[in-house]
């Protein structure tokens, strides 16, 4: 019966056969190096999607091209394969770049034009979760460099411990060490607040930053992004932890959607993984954890019918249950994403000493299946039909891919 239902709704869906996870992860690379070198590009910048309309994501977010880079820089870590290593470098010289030039948000800017200048519309803004991924992005960088005996182009390019700072990560931890109080919009660019996501990740780099920074010979900064990263950790602490749902997506917010009530959010999931595996605040086996990973799971297999429909597969998972972002327009019906359902994979097996579990298996199968088979993964995947929507080939569903991989171990 099931069967042949799926077999009345989608053909296509029913018949061509799943590719493998090896199949999709070297897709998944090559996507996400084509979308990081478009010729018409700033060298070094990254598209987000290659939707030039709707929806026109053909921008530079500092999150999403922070999140690929350090999913290109764990592969380099693996291959060492010099190509990709001359792309890194070329991003260190465009996030240099642009960091010195003017934009509305400053360092908080979220979206930057193809040609480096930030973007002059109206957005939400700043979104401070950027700098510190990006920090976060660039110590790891800095230290493979280091390890390689190149610490002459650390010191030149990455980090150098000056004020005014003159090296793009002394600049994002400066940025987020005297910002993190502040108000700011969420990885979702819609509410204005306090969100787990953008401190967990600001309380890493900080944390990471000051071990680098005492490293190279910075020490009074060192001690204080140290302790402004404790500061952030106690506030997290304080405000983000429930004992009902785990975890609460967003605090003291001053800008609110109005709809979005539930405060669960797939966001403090990939912050877990995003902080990964230097964030040691909350481990994956708090009770909180726990109890929001099973909330998340519970909230998103009612939500979506897919996950009714096509079974013997993960869940698909969404942005948060109140979601009206479809992809084109923010008055429809949120479907579930590739990143998130993939996030949760990659959570498994994180918990799981980073190795593949069977759960994990089947939150590939979940991504593969709604693909279209060949490679192509875009940004949603709707909830009724299981055909995918929203922006093209998205840079960071092929990131997810690929870094969900790496952590479950799949990638020799
Ligand atoms: C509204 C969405 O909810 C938000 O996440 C997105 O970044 C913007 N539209 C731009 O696409
Ligand atoms: C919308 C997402 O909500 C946001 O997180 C992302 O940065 C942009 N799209 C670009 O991919």
């Amino acid at each position: 019966m099931k069967a042949l239902l799926t077999l009345l709704i989608l053909p296509q869906l029913a018949f061509a056969a799943l590719p493998t996870k090896e199949f999709q992860f070297k897709a998944s690379v090559k996507t996400l190096i084509d979308n990081s070198t478009k010729p018409d590009v700033y060298p070094g910048m990254v598209v987000a999607s290659p939707s030039r309309e709707n929806p026109n994501y053909y921008f530079d977010w500092v999150r999403d091209t922070a999140l690929v880079m350090r999913t290109l820089i764990d592969y380099w870590e693996i291959n060492k394969d010099p190509k990709i290593k001359q792309m890194l470098l070329t991003w260190v010289e465009a996030e240099t770049f642009r960091q010195n030039g003017p934009a509305i948000g400053g360092l908080g800017e979220p979206k930057y034009n193809i040609d480096g200048t930030g973007y002059k519309g109206p957005w939400g803004r700043p979104q401070n979760d950027g700098p510190a991924l990006r920090a976060i992005a660039m110590i790891k960088f800095a230290r493979l460099l280091i390890d390689d005996g190149e610490m002459d182009y650390v010191q030149r390019k990455l980090f150098y411990g000056l004020i005014p700072a003159n090296t793009p990560i002394k600049k994002d931890l400066e940025y987020t060490a005297h910002h993190w109080r502040d108000q700011n919009y969420e990885p979702w660019e819609e509410e204005m607040g306090m969100h787990f996501y953008n401190l967990l990740a600001q309380h890493t780099a900080l944390q990471e930053g000051a071990k680098l920074a005492q490293e190279l010979g910075d020490g009074g900064a060192a001690h204080f992004y140290a302790e402004q990263s404790r500061l952030i950790g106690e506030y997290i602490k304080e405000n983000f932890l429930d004992d009902t749902i785990g975890i609460v997506v967003s605090r003291h917010v001053s800008r609110p959607l109005g709809y979005k009530n539930s405060g669960i959010d797939v966001s403090p999931l990939l912050a877990l993984n995003h902080t990964w595996p230097y964030q040691k605040l909350i481990s994956f086996k708090d009770p909180h954890v726990k109890k929001y990973v099973n909330t998340l799971i519970e909230t998103f297999s009612n939500r979506y019918k897919v996950n009714h429909i096509f079974t013997d597969m993960g869940v698909a998972i969404g942005r948060y249950p109140e979601d009206k972002y479809n992809g084109y327009h923010t008055n429809g019906v949120g479907n579930p994403w590739f990143l998130a359902t993939l996030a949760l994979g990659e959570h498994y097996c994180l918990a799981n000493g980073g190795k593949l579990t069977h759960k994990a298996d089947m939150q590939f199968k979940r991504a593969l299946f709604h693909s279209d088979r060949k490679g192509r993964m875009d940004e949603q995947i709707h909830l009724e039909s299981g055909e995918m929507q929203g922006a093209r080939e998205l840079t960071w569903s092929h990131g997810a891919f690929m870094t969900a991989s790496m952590r479950c171990g799949l990638v020799k």
